[in-house]
């Protein structure tokens, strides 16, 4: 096991982006960035040893700091996914969050997956990222000390614990936004994947996609994964919870939550053999097919282009909203008390 620093470019002429790269013994490999605590790289072997990186993403740093190109591979937060109007009331009193898309606010709204981390601490196997978020940023409670430690372990299990600790009582709901493509080739549509997910249930949402506060039962309709199929087979099928055109970008409520670490979803690909099983301690997770990427494209990693549909993103997250609804399963922050969550990606092939 290594890590090894390199320069990966700039923001501007003072500001540059570290990338921190982790490799096992197999030669798998991620490669962190500084900048929105990211995941740029992810090198996992298919069913013949082949390595390929399956993760989308760019070679200029810049092109990161663009919300319109989706939140590659960064850290999102304060709280990921919407917040409907920009506000809600926490513990008696009532926060403003930024309504950077449509009357509502995306993924915190603000600068948190767009400015560089700390590197705080490395080891033969990890990198731990920190950012403070001050009282009031992004209309957010309390003095925000967070840390997110990637571990990449020898039997290619990427794991990412996320930390928070907060002068007062608040909220939080930190996230990955990777988009997956197992194949390794970034211009493969990834509705031939197999996906299965471990939920009855998805949180049902408003031509805004902002949840109503109900749960649909994913049973007989195209939401339902609870047995593996291509994500493709009815992508297209009109649905209430679902824009037209776009696809799957909806939360699904996970079984059995109970806080303890569990499979969430899997992930294959037939041709490489590539699979991906993601574990979470939350109750919820993004089911996301980049429907809202560019139809054109836009420059990705090398000559690739990066559009429509060329990536799934498995966000595992509160549900989005919970600040809104009490019905939903949430845990907030104690003032100084460690709050903590872990999601994994295990990577394996199947021969
Ligand atoms: C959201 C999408 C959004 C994407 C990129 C996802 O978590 O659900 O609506 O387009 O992130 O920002």
């Amino acid at each position: 096991m290594s890590v090894e620093k390199s320069l990966f470019g700039y923001l501007d002429e003072n500001e540059p982006v570290y990338l921190y790269k982790i490799t096992n013994k197999n030669g798998a490999c991620v490669s962190l960035q500084t900048l929105g605590a990211g995941i740029q790289s992810l090198f996992v072997p298919d069913r013949n040893g082949g390595l390929a990186d399956v993760v989308l993403g760019f070679d200029n740093p810049k092109d990161y700091t663009n919300p319109d190109y989706g939140y590659q591979g960064l850290a999102v937060g304060r709280w990921a996914n919407r917040i409907r109007d920009g506000k809600f009331v926490f513990e008696g009193k009532e926060y403003n969050t930024p309504k950077n898309q449509g009357t509502w606010t995306l993924h915190g709204g603000g600068r948190f997956s767009f400015t560089n981390w700390e590197v705080e601490k490395t080891g033969e196997d990890f990198v731990t990222f920190f950012r403070f978020s001050p009282d009031g940023e992004d209309g957010f409670p309390g003095d925000f000390n967070i840390r997110i430690k990637y571990t990449l372990t020898e039997d290619n299990v990427l794991r990412v614990e996320y930390s928070v600790l907060s002068s007062s009582d608040t909220v939080a709901n930190p996230t990955n936004h990777a988009y997956f493509n197992l194949s390794g080739d970034s211009s493969a549509t990834i509705e031939g994947h197999i996906l299965k997910i471990n939920a009855d249930y998805f949180t049902e949402t408003d031509e805004s996609q902002l949840p109503t506060g109900e749960l649909g039962e994913v049973k007989g309709t195209m939401m339902d994964f609870t047995r593996p199929h291509k994500i493709g087979e009815r992508i297209d099928e009109p649905f209430r919870a679902i824009i037209e055109g776009v696809g799957y970008d909806n939360n699904y409520c996970l079984n059995n939550y109970d806080g303890t670490l569990k499979e969430a979803a899997v992930l294959y690909d037939e041709n490489s053999g590539r699979e991906l099983a993601v574990y979470t301690d939350l109750p919820g997770i993004q089911l996301y097919c980049g429907g809202w990427l560019s139809r054109d494209y836009t420059v990705g990693k090398g000559e690739s282009k990066v559009t429509f549909r060329r990536g799934v993103a498995l966000e595992t997250q509160f549900y989005p909203d919970s600040v809104n609804h009490k019905n939903f399963p949430v845990r907030f922050v104690k003032a100084n008390e460690e709050f903590k969550t872990v999601t994994e990606f295990r990577f394996s092939v199947k021969k």
